[in-house]
């Protein structure tokens, strides 16, 4: 028996990067993974290579009607408890060179994505009984970075989202939390095509205490405990996996460097 044996899940974004490793390692564990995702060549590839226990669906998480036809998919395939809305865009651009649209172009899929989405969910997961919605934010939903305007109103927004849905959603068995990554080597790090990071990737951290890039399998493993019932006093919280960069730094001008 897999930790997720007998639940059906979404994972949005889940043609690459965290996603499809969470989406490979929900498998693993006994789930019925939906893969949604607009990548629909790598999405039908990674949905063909994990087999019988997964579908690819092409789902824009800006769109009500695609949000629809996933939950429609979900709940045909069995019981339709998890949810993991993975999918964002990084776009990175002054505040006085970046547009309201540019702007909103990012909150329509990183912010406005995931509420459709748990919106379109509810019902659905209420019938199963319950369910875990889980949230990827990001460290940029905990603090900040010059040219971040709209990724980390984003991030923060869906922490804030994710609160208010736990508090809604909690009478009903849903739970819901955020998951906050640091630096991951993925394609929206620096990951191109490249398998493993290299010390060009890991340069950035050697400060950090844990001084290297985080790896998706990282991130997808917090996301599995956050959907199966080992969590199952959890919701409305944030679970920070960043290799301790919010903590703080090492810094060269004081002991123990
Ligand atoms: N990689 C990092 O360093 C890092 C750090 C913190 C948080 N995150 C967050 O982790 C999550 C996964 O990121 P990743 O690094 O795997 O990125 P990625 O770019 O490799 O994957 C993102 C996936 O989302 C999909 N996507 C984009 N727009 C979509 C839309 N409108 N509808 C459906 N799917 C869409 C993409 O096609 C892609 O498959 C994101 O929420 C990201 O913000 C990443």
């Amino acid at each position: 028996m897999g930790r997720l044996s007998g639940k059906v899940a979404i994972v949005t974004g889940g043609a690459r990067g965290m996603g499809e490793t969470t989406a490979r390692l929900f498998a693993d564990e006994g789930a019925k993974v939906v893969i949604a995702d607009v990548l629909d060549k790598e999405g039908e590839a990674v949905a063909a290579s994990i087999g019988e226990n997964a579908r690819y669906i092409h789902v824009d998480v800006s769109q009500e009607n695609d949000w629809q036809s996933a939950v429609n998919l979900a709940t045909s395939l069995g019981s339709y408890q998890i949810l993991v809305n993975n999918a964002a865009i990084l776009y990175a651009a002054a505040i006085t060179e970046a547009t309201p649209d540019d702007y909103m172009r990012i909150i329509r899929v990183n912010q406005l994505g995931p509420y459709i989405g748990m919106r379109e969910s509810f019902a659905a997961m209420k019938a199963a009984g319950g369910g875990s919605i889980i949230n990827i934010s990001s460290i940029d939903g905990l603090q900040s970075k010059n040219g971040l305007s709209a990724y980390s109103s984003s991030k923060w927004a869906l922490r804030g989202l994710s609160k208010s849905a736990a508090i809604e959603f909690g009478p009903h068995n849903i739970r819901v939390n955020t998951v906050h990554p640091g630096g991951v080597f993925t394609a929206m790090h620096s990951a191109g095509d490249k398998t493993e990071p290299g010390d060009e990737d890991n340069a950035f951290y050697t400060q950090h205490p844990l001084p290297r890039v985080g790896l998706p399998i990282e991130i997808a493993k917090m996301s599995l405990y956050l959907a199966s019932d080992d969590s199952s006093y959890s919701t409305g919280a944030e679970f920070i996996v960043d290799g301790g960069w919010s903590a703080g730094m090492r810094l060269d001008l004081l002991p123990s460097s």
